[in-house]
């Protein structure tokens, strides 16, 4: 559908499911002012599947799948969704649901199989420019993350990844060849996936590529320093960010006018207590997983509880390092699934709380006996609406109402039997309720320009291997096929009601 004919069909939808009933009512010219980007996400590794013969090189990801123990199912992204093949069909699926805009990632392998080691991999790039156009053809804006946790295995080989400062070359080399052949098309960039807990669960817990922890952590067989080297890889990271965004700034924004930025994961952590304790350890926590990366890419410094607690474990920014910060970024994505309660355990004695280099406290999902909200069909997951509104407001107000695009948002679906999958009335929920406190944040004047649901398709969800189900498209992985569940045919009427939320607040004005 194009957009036009979704904004006409919304007049006249009437919404009605379990508890509620919206009517959608939105005026063309409404439908027109709107630049709001609404969207579905996914991940090259997630997606595709791995398919070497077009010269794709290895991928740190297809590398541990391989490796036994790793993923709950055993199964990894050999074939996984097999979007590789099927985009065309996938496309379609989101032009009947009207979004505007589609968040896939590069394979960084299937550019550059070797890294700046070796040569482009022109078959990678003739597949993402065929996929970027076909997606303009359907008046869908390509929002493009650079690395979704997969690198190239030749980089973790040749000089462990991460660790080595000389990635940010093999980074920057990746990001302007991406810029390059796709710019032109592209207006949306965003330079890594969660970035903290890639740095986390690579080098802490060892429970993602390169598998590296040691003490209390693990001790785990390729080794590690897990209260070292998480903060070796993040600062690697940051800079790496830094490099692509000085080239990006250099040498194309100015003829290609597009944005770009860096996705963290930010669920939100609510102080068990009142106390001054258990609220400074929240603000402890945010900086130890969030503030870690955008207070020196937004502000220039680590945060100073970092500095404080971790000392010389944590490195230094030089002066040119500082001058390649100061590029910044132009938005900040937000991946947000879930809350929990923080108390403290760096001046309360707290039996299970983490270590000093992750900041003493710990989370914890009830109180009193009550959970934080209604749980979800995974342990981790609760339905905290409010926790959307409250982390966009904290993210404005430390970074000057950044622009920010909620990158991924969505519910875990545990069932077993496809007539419950396809009945997914908990997602349907989920998406309205979170949908409704974003708005509230907007209307508090957060600049929050777009929301991508994650996913498009259920697909393969990394430890969890294909046990749990995201998609709003159901997949059948024996055959492939998609089938749409019940949150496939309620986003339409979801994106409109949004719009009327938003409408209201400006008509107000
Ligand atoms: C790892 O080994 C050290 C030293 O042998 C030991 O103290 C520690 O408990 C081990 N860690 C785990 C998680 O088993
Ligand atoms: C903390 O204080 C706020 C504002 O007074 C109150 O609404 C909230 O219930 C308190 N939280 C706890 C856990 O006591
Ligand atoms: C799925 O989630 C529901 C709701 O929380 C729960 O009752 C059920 O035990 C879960 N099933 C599995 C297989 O985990
Ligand atoms: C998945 O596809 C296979 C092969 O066509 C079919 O036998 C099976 O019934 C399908 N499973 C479901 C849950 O529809």
């Amino acid at each position: 559908m194009e957009p036009a004919v979704f904004w006409h069909t919304c007049l006249a939808i009437f919404i009605s499911f379990s508890g509620f009933m919206v009517s959608c009512h939105l005026t063309d010219q409404v439908s027109l002012s709107s630049n709001f980007l609404f969207g579905t996400a996914s991940s090259s590794y997630q997606y595709e599947g791995a398919f070497l013969s077009d010269g794709k090189g290895l991928s740190n990801w297809d590398v541990f799948t391989h490796e036994a123990g790793h993923v709950k199912d055993g199964s990894n992204g050999d074939v996984a969704v097999d979007h590789y093949h099927r985009y065309l069909e996938d496309i379609k699926l989101m032009a009947d649901m009207g979004v505007n805009s589609f968040r896939f990632s590069i394979s960084w392998a299937r550019i550059l199989p070797k890294g700046r080691f070796g040569k482009v991999n022109m078959a990678g790039i003739e597949y993402y420019s065929k996929l970027i156009d076909a997606l303009l053809l359907k008046g869908i804006q390509p929002f493009v993350t650079l690395t979704h946790y997969d690198i190239p295995q030749e980089l973790e080989d040749r000089y462990g990844g991460w660790l080595n400062s000389q990635i940010q070359y093999d980074f920057s080399y990746f990001a302007n060849i991406c810029f390059k052949y796709f710019g032109d098309r592209v207006k949306y960039w965003i330079t890594m996936n969660e970035a903290s807990f890639v740095a986390i669960s690579g080098y802490r817990d060892g429970s993602y590529p390169p598998a590296r922890c040691s003490g209390i952590f693990g001790n785990c067989s390729a080794g590690g320093d897990s209260e070292r080297e998480p903060f070796i890889a993040a600062h690697n990271m940051i800079l790496s960010h830094a490099a692509a965004v000085r080239i990006y700034r250099t040498r194309y924004q100015k003829c290609q006018g597009g944005m770009i930025g860096i996705t963290m994961g930010v669920e939100w952590y609510e102080p068990f207590s009142n106390s001054s304790e258990d609220i400074a350890a929240t603000q402890r926590a945010r900086s130890f997983y969030t503030n870690w990366f955008l207070d020196p890419i937004i502000l220039g410094r680590y945060p100073e509880e970092m500095v404080q607690i971790l000392g010389s474990n944590l490195p230094e920014f030089s002066v040119s390092d500082l001058r390649m910060l100061s590029y910044g970024l132009d938005f900040i994505g937000i991946n947000h699934y879930s809350a929990v309660y923080i108390k403290d355990c760096l001046y309360s004695a707290c039996e299970h709380g983490n270590s000093w280099s992750e900041g003493s406290y710990l989370t914890t999902t009830q109180r009193d006996g009550v959970y934080i909200g209604e749980p979800g069909e995974v342990d981790w997951q609760f339905v905290y609406p409010q926790g959307i509104e409250k982390v966009v407001m904290y993210i404005k107000d430390r970074f000057n109402n950044t622009p920010m695009f909620i990158t991924e948002n969505g519910f875990a679906g545990n069932s077993s039997s496809i007539e419950d999958a396809l009945n997914d009335v908990h997602r349907v929920k989920y998406m309205h309720s979170y949908l409704n406190s974003l708005a509230n944040a907007i209307r508090k004047g957060a600049d929050v320009r777009g929301y991508f649901a994650w996913s498009l398709l259920d697909n393969f969800e990394w430890l969890d291997g294909y046990t749990i189900r995201f998609g709003l498209y159901y997949v059948n992985y024996t055959n492939l096929q998609r089938t749409p569940k019940l949150s496939a045919t309620k986003y339409p009427e979801l994106m409109c009601n949004f719009h009327i939320e938003l409408e209201a607040h400006t008509a107000q004005k």
